[in-house]
């Protein structure tokens, strides 16, 4: 840990670290998922899908970004390299080797929703050992997180 006028304690901050680097291994890993989603959908739906996905992406690769650096202002270290997120992602494989829409349509809509339910227990566990800003970061990426969730799950069959 780097020192900082922060003056929430260090082991505090410590375990929050631990938690965001958790969520940014996953956040790196979704972005992927999603990319590849983006780049091999096919079927009659093709376009309104393919350009969703890469808005999706563009989401999930700010809240990285939004991870890491509150990593950073806490006084650690962002491990966001893509070996890092191999290890320590906790979201199930992509499937290779499926092109219809429906299908990235469920693959993407279980990523985020595992992301997701994720984020809610990391906002009942931050605030829990007394990092409410951290705790509100990823409340903000869970609502962004929701909503991403509803965008794709509207285009499955009702
Ligand atoms: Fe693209």
């Amino acid at each position: 840990m780097h020192q900082t006028a922060n003056t929430l304690s260090k082991n505090i901050r410590a375990k929050s670290v631990a938690v965001l680097n958790r969520h940014l291994a996953a956040s790196i890993d979704l972005h992927a998922q999603v990319k590849q989603a983006h780049w091999n959908v096919r079927g009659p739906t093709f376009i309104a899908i393919h350009e969703l996905f890469d808005k999706v992406a563009d989401a999930v690769e700010e809240y990285s970004d939004t991870i890491a650096e509150r990593a950073g202002a806490l006084g650690g270290a962002a491990e966001g390299t893509i070996q890092i997120a191999v290890e320590h992602s906790f979201l199930h494989r992509y499937k290779l080797g499926i092109d219809a829409a429906e299908a990235h349509v469920a693959g993407v809509t279980a990523a985020l929703a595992t992301f997701g339910e994720s984020l809610r227990n990391a906002i009942d566990e931050t605030a829990a050992f007394g990092d409410a800003d951290t705790s509100d970061v990823f409340t903000e990426i869970s609502r962004g997180v929701d909503q991403q969730l509803w965008l794709v799950e509207s285009h499955r069959q009702p």
